[in-house]
């Protein structure tokens, strides 16, 4: 069985995706063993209470350094004894201790084709507004595991999505969210539980 923490900051709906694939069987052998989240306030921690995941907040502000935080995070990981650890939408910057002891235990989705619209900088409805602002004709999300750069890990899984005229951000944001986001999140979690992903030299293998 392989044991997720879902790392969140918001509205969860990548959570939720999980969490449903897991219920309808899309992504086998894996459960939930603990939401965190950095913000108190997250509807992701709510979306986790209603289907009895144990949760908790984890927020930087209650705590003195960034170090202790970090240590606190750290922490959580290893008392849950993690197998993999799942950014759904967590704006959180990974402490390099957290990387090097999750090498290739780490995935994080991106709503854009990487290594477009990536990197310090492009996150949340900003990655869209410079989709739109290029003039892109596809955009997409991608499933990267997570390395110590910005989005730079291998990459897993990707899905492009058209963008159409007139489109704006948040249309765009949902369009990505629902065509590719929740399906490649879900899927990519599935071979990772199924020893299906294999990283060789940087780069991801999957055995279908
Ligand atoms: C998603 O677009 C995700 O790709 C990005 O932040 C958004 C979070 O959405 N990193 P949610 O909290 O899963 O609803």
């Amino acid at each position: 069985m392989l044991k997720l923490a879902v790392l969140v900051s918001g509205g969860g709906t990548n959570l939720q995706a999980i969490i449903d694939g897991i219920d309808s069987g899309l992504i086998t052998n894996t459960s939930i063993e603990v939401v965190i989240s950095n913000n108190k306030n997250a509807y992701a921690l709510t979306r986790a209470a209603n289907h009895h995941i144990p949760a908790k907040a984890i927020s930087p502000k209650d705590f003195e350094t960034r170090d202790e935080f970090n240590e606190a995070l750290f922490c959580a990981l290893c008392e849950q004894e993690i197998d993999l650890v799942v950014l759904a939408g967590c704006l959180v910057v990974i402490p390099e201790k957290i990387i090097k002891h999750f090498r290739n235990r780490i995935i994080n989705i991106h709503p854009a084709l990487i290594p477009s619209f990536c990197g310090t900088g492009y996150y949340g409805l900003k990655v869209h507004e410079k989709a739109l602002e290029r003039g892109v004709k596809v955009t997409g999300a991608t499933v990267h595991f997570v390395d110590e750069g910005t989005d730079t890990g291998p990459i897993i899984l990707q899905k492009a999505v058209e963008v159409k005229e007139g489109d704006t951000p948040k249309e765009l944001q949902l369009r990505v969210m629902e065509e590719a986001e929740w399906r490649i999140l879900p899927e990519a979690i599935d071979l990772i539980a199924n020893q299906k992903v294999e990283v060789i030299d940087g780069k991801v293998q999957i055995r279908r």
